[in-house]
């Protein structure tokens, strides 16, 4: 508890690669006492991404962390975890962070990584995973907020919501559908992480009853 007999609020870091309106959608909970968390750092491996210009301007504490000029992977996951370490983070959230990260790097915030993606997982992992499900033609899309493991969006699937697929959809017409409700379902994912027991059982993310927040 803190002084005020509130619970302590869960220090997140939000890594990103772009526009960040996942990162915003968090923020935006936060400040609505939806979420009891504050986000102590923005990460950018893309120093031109609106994301990390949104964070500044709200005052938010925001590197950029390019991967180019770095020597190798592990000195750039290096430098990443020394900025984690020092803003005393504890949880990390990808939100629209387009880089992979090493099984080590993943070991270091066990159960406390946390990953949205723009599909109904195990459905289309990886990339344009939008564009992917209106190729394979699927009536049902939507998108997945996971735990991050080693492997590539493979996670324990924490919360997920559904979208319609239409026949006329463009790639970017069904993005824009699953965006609106990513941005209901990470807020909802680590609320849920935050305020409630949980535990894994097998691949299962199982929750119990809310505490009183
Ligand atoms: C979101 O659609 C997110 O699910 C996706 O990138 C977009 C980022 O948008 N992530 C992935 O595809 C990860 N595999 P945002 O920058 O506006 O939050």
């Amino acid at each position: 508890m803190s002084r005020d007999g509130a619970p302590p609020r869960a220090r997140l870091a939000v890594l990103l690669s772009g526009r960040g309106s996942n990162f915003l959608a968090l923020q935006a909970a936060i400040e609505r006492g939806d979420l009891p968390a504050r986000i102590v750092l923005v990460v950018s491996d893309q120093a031109e991404a609106p994301g990390l210009k949104a964070a500044r301007e709200l005052g938010l504490r925001a590197v950029a962390l390019p991967r180019r000029g770095e020597p190798s992977r592990e000195a750039h996951e290096s430098k990443l975890l020394s900025a984690l370490a020092e803003a005393d983070v504890e949880w990390v959230c990808l939100a629209g962070y387009m880089r992979l990260l090493s099984a080590s790097f993943v070991a270091r915030y066990p159960r406390r990584m946390v990953n949205i993606h723009p599909s109904l997982l195990p459905a289309f992992p990886g990339l344009h995973a939008q564009a992917q499900a209106v190729e394979h033609g699927v009536k049902v899309s939507g998108c997945t907020v996971h735990l991050v493991d080693a492997g590539v969006d493979s996670g324990p699937i924490i919360v997920q919501r559904a979208v319609p697929v239409y026949d006329s959809d463009s790639p970017s017409e069904l993005a824009n559908r699953i965006l609106q409700q990513e941005h209901k379902a990470y807020p909802e994912a680590l609320r849920r992480l935050l305020a409630q027991r949980w535990e894994i059982v097998g691949r299962r993310v199982v929750f119990a009853a809310e505490k009183n927040l």
